[in-house]
């Protein structure tokens, strides 16, 4: 049972477990440990929603790695993508040479994420790959590499584990549908249908 009390009926069905994901985190980790074994890995969370996965995902990865983190906004109306991503934080150290790995909780649009590939690219990493959590294929709008994908999602908007609405609930141990449809008018710019 959940320590965290929701007082918002709009927090719906649960879509993966605590468990499901501790599972899938663990394979994912396994699986990356054993690709970038004697190599020189750098994860790099996107800031904020990563950070729940980014934090169980490097303690499921043996062998050696580093951290860092980015940090992108997209900006225009609020209840819709406009398209253009801007950096507002960069790496923080150097990854020239190094295997990069960017670690995303979840790719709706592919917008941030095919930004970030560019300018992280552009950093001269030895190599580059992603890995997400929760995959909305559906919602593409531009193609974006997947290297390493946990679960692929149906086209609904989702909260916990690090994902939020309106900057809460991000610290759910599961992951639930959120209703837009009942919401009480705060705008969100991840909605579950154009
Ligand atoms: C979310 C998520 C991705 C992005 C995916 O971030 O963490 O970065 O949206 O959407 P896209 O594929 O349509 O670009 P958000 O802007 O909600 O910020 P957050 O990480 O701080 O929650």
């Amino acid at each position: 049972m959940s320590i965290i009390a929701i007082d918002d009926e709009r927090v719906g069905e649960r879509l993966l477990s605590i468990e499901q994901i501790a599972q899938r985190v663990k394979e994912l980790g396994q699986q990356i440990g054993n690709d970038y074994r004697g190599r020189d890995l750098v994860l790099i969370g996107v800031l904020t929603g990563s950070v729940v996965f980014l934090s169980d995902l490097i303690r499921s990865i043996p062998g050696n790695l580093e951290v860092d983190f980015v940090a992108a906004a997209s900006y225009g109306a609020v209840t819709h993508s406009s398209g253009v991503v801007r950096i507002l934080k960069d790496l923080s150290h150097p990854i020239l040479s190094k295997d990069a790995l960017i670690v995303e909780d979840i790719v709706d649009t592919g917008l941030t994420l095919a930004y970030l590939i560019d300018r992280v690219a552009s950093h001269q990493p030895a190599s580059l790959a992603t890995c997400v959590l929760l995959n909305k294929s559906a919602r593409r709008r531009v193609p974006v590499d997947l290297n390493y994908v946990g679960f692929e999602l149906p086209d609904r908007f989702v909260v916990g584990y690090g994902l939020d609405y309106a900057g809460r609930y991000r610290n759910l141990p599961s992951i639930h549908v959120y209703n837009l449809e009942e919401s009480s008018g705060i705008e969100c710019r991840r909605p579950s249908a154009d």
